[in-house]
């Protein structure tokens, strides 16, 4: 056991994907494996604190250490997040489905000769923008992620501003990249006053360090 710098903090962290059903047996889902979410909550609790993780499905193992809380879509990872406030951290790592069919079938869509269906689709509500507009509610701390895909400090930069989270970690999830499932990743943490872009490293090195850059920040508080 080492230092422990977040020992009576409570963390929350989202990650994987969100499964958003279109009938019994479809969904819509994204290549998200859990791997960097998960790594993140495991990382802060090494370092003390208690970690509350809402995950989508994954394959990944429940961090030691951590209460994970499994939720399938948007809508119950937003519920099992409020559920779980009040908070000193979020982490929302989580690739949430922007979208979800907006009238799910209750029975298998069946080929009926009458052509493909068309899908409604409805947006899903935000669970970082959420958290960082809890007013009262709101942890001191909230860090957003941002997968893009070209321009990324720029689109990243706009999305922190936009969604009102402090800090947050932009990668490139370029095909060819490996982000998405991959064990290494390559990121630049973007607060309101600069950024760093940190070199390749393994999602669990990504995770150790941005864990070690909350507890610092709850250390000059
Ligand atoms: O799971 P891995 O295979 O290890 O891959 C890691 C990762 C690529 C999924 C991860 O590093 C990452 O980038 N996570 C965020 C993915 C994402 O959906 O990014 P975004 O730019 O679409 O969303 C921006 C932020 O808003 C994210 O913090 C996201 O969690 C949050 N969001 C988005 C939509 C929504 N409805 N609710 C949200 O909370």
């Amino acid at each position: 056991e080492g230092p422990q710098p977040l020992a009576g903090r409570h963390a929350l962290v989202t990650s994987g994907p969100t499964h958003e059903p279109i009938d019994p047996v479809r969904y819509i889902a994204n290549r998200s494996s859990g791997k960097q979410g998960h790594a993140i909550a495991a990382a802060l609790a090494r370092l003390g604190a208690a970690v509350t993780l809402v995950s989508g499905p994954t394959r990944q193992p429940d961090p030691a250490g951590c209460r994970v809380v499994h939720v399938e879509t948007a809508r119950e990872m937003l519920a099992a997040c409020e559920a779980a406030l009040p908070a000193d951290v979020a982490v929302c790592a989580a690739a949430v489905a922007d979208w979800r069919v907006a009238a799910e079938a209750d029975r298998k869509l069946k080929k009926d000769g009458s052509g493909p269906p068309a899908l409604a689709l409805t947006e899903n509500p935000d669970i970082l923008a959420t958290l960082s507009q809890a007013g009262p509610r709101r942890p001191a701390l909230v860090v957003g992620f941002a997968a893009e895909t070209g321009d990324v400090l720029a689109y990243a930069a706009a999305k922190r501003a936009r969604k009102g989270c402090d800090w947050i970690v932009a990668n490139d999830v370029s095909p060819g990249t490996g982000t998405f499932g991959g064990s290494d990743n390559t990121v630049h943490l973007i607060r309101a006053d600069g950024s760093d872009s940190w070199p390749t490293m393994s999602k669990e090195a990504v995770a150790a360090r941005l864990a070690e850059a909350i507890a610092g920040q709850f250390e000059r508080r």
